[in-house]
């Protein structure tokens, strides 16, 4: 009880904390007693399952540790360019990293520079929400060739992570059917004067207006009824300025027959894709202008990634030919053994993001690629937890990851109160951590060292009409943080 007093009076008359209760240094000192949690990762998960924690009990403090000197994971490094309105949620991120009992320490590469069982020793518990950070491979011939790219790399490239690029063929393949192939997609065909306004990189947008892709082909292993995209997804690409649907009306043989059977989001995607597919696509005039195309295709699974004739690069790509057995969402693709060539130059192989391991410590589950747990509380580890995409696999919006954020945190509060969670001896928490990553050489960014990166990215942006023009290496990221 002693120690339940002491930091709340500590918080309450700390001269960093504002009147909001902030502090904004990533150095807030507290009572020792309270208890000291720690989060792996600074993406949508890390940062609900701080707000929640701090919200449920007014006594635990939260330091995060992020691999880049920048926070917010896939909302910066994911969330297409041209959807800002996504990014808002970093507004409530901000609050949580400024909150008085939390601690944001970037440019920390856990199970490098410090590993799981050393933050065991420092906090009560550790959060794993280290995200996706692999993506699934294709597993075919030529998958190495020059221009075939994961959609994590090629999404990476557009959002300041990665410097590649190759544009210079007409027809793009992006393989799956899921959100970020339509990101992919979209962002290959969007007119420059749209992409110009976002906060796309510029090497980025110099390339796509040089691009020479004309034609982009979207490809499931599956058929229309089973897509893992979403309607305003598809609608963005139905409405994209100067490009036209060309679809194949055989795929579609048999849909409108199943729409009475489908709920009411996939009925509506549906009934999208046959309007699209099956009627003369949008009006005469559009249709007269359009300059580029995409497409859905269906049924057909990757077998090789088809090479030049110097055997560099990508000039096409072998499907094989798919039939499903089942029916509805739940329909298997089974090869045919009839195979299709189609050339192209470029392959984005969107077939879904994968977590890695980071820490031999830490049970994994390599086939499912998560961490095994139940209901956020890893399996066989006591005071270790995860949330995110690492405790899901790497599907979900960020409404279902906050959700599952939420149950994350649930669960260690109920383990607090009833005591299964240890909390009763004291621990050192950052302080320890900080002086191990100084004798290792490791400077980490605070929240306020960000927001000077913050500041000159937006600034950087201001000059040419964008939200931000993003530093592109950690290199530069450290220099303006540690000025
Ligand atoms: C391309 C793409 C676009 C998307 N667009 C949308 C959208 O428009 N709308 C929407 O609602 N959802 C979107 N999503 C889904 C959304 O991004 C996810 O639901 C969410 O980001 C998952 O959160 P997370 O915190 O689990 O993982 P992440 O966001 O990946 O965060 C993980 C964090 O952990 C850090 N990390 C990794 N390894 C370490 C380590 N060893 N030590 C320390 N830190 C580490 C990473 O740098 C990262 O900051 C998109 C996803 C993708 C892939
Ligand atoms: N705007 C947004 O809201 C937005 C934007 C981007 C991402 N996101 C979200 O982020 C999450 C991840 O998106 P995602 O597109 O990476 O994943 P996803 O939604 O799981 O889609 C993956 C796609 O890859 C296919 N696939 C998987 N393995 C395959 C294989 N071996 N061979 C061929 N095809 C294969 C899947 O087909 P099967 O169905 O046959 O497995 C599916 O079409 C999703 O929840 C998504 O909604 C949201």
């Amino acid at each position: 009880m002693f120690c339940l007093f002491a930091a709340i009076a500590m918080i309450s008359h700390s001269p960093s904390a504002d009147s909001a209760g902030m502090n904004g240094s990533g150095n807030a000192s507290f009572s020792t007693c309270s208890p000291k949690v720690c989060i792996v990762g600074s993406g949508p998960a890390a940062f609900y399952t701080a707000q929640s924690l701090i919200k449920a009990r007014q006594d635990v403090e939260v330091d995060l540790y992020e691999r880049l000197p920048v926070p917010f994971g896939l909302v910066r490094f994911g969330v297409a360019p041209d959807h800002p309105e996504v990014k808002n949620v970093i507004n409530t991120f901000t609050q949580t990293a400024k909150h008085s009992r939390c601690s944001f320490y970037g440019n920390v590469n856990v199970g490098k520079d410090v590993s799981v069982k050393e933050l065991q020793q420092a906090y009560h518990a550790v959060v794993l929400s280290y995200g996706a950070e692999g993506n699934r491979s294709m597993g075919v011939p030529g998958e190495d060739l020059a221009g075939v790219y994961s959609a994590k790399d090629f999404v990476g490239w557009y959002n300041g992570l990665k410097s590649l690029s190759y544009l210079s063929c007409e027809t793009a393949v992006i393989l799956g059917q899921g959100n970020v192939a339509l990101d992919v997609a979209r962002v290959l065909l969007s007119p420059i004067d749209i992409l110009k306004k976002t906060d796309i990189t510029q090497p980025a947008l110099e390339a796509l207006a040089e691009s020479q892709v004309r034609r982009v082909l979207v490809v499931g292993r599956r058929g229309p009824i089973q897509v893992a995209c979403t309607i305003k997804e598809l609608r963005e690409m139905v409405n994209l300025p100067n490009t036209r649907p060309d679809m194949v009306a055989a795929d579609f043989e048999g849909v409108t027959e199943a729409l009475k059977d489908l709920q009411r989001p996939r009925k509506r995607l549906t009934e999208l894709m046959l309007k699209t597919a099956l009627e003369i696509p949008g009006e005469k005039e559009k249709q007269n202008k359009a300059s580029r195309f995409w497409g859905l295709r269906f049924f057909r699974s990757p077998i090789e990634i088809l090479a030049d004739p110097d055997h560099n690069r990508t000039a096409g790509i072998r499907l094989g030919v798919n039939r499903l057995e089942g029916s509805g969402e739940g329909a298997r693709a089974v090869l045919t053994g009839e195979v299709e060539d189609v050339t192209c130059g470029l392959v984005i192989s969107s077939i879904g993001y994968k977590s890695i391991p980071i820490d031999p410590s830490v049970p994994f589950d390599s086939r499912k690629a998560i961490v095994p747990n139940n209901m956020g509380r890893i399996e066989q580890a006591a005071g270790l937890y995860c949330s995110g995409w690492l405790k899901t696999g790497p599907t979900g919006v960020i409404a279902t990851t906050m959700n599952n954020s939420f149950d994350t945190a649930r669960s260690m509060v109920e383990d607090m109160d009833l005591g299964t969670l240890d909390v009763s001896a004291a621990k050192t928490g950052s302080q320890s951590i900080c002086a191990l990553l100084e004798k290792r050489g490791v400077k980490p960014v605070t929240f306020s060292d960000w927001e000077k990166i913050d500041t000159v990215e937006m600034r950087r942006g201001e000059a040419t009409g964008k939200p931000r023009e993003k530093l592109l290496t950690v290199e530069e990221m450290l220099q303006v943080a540690q000025k």
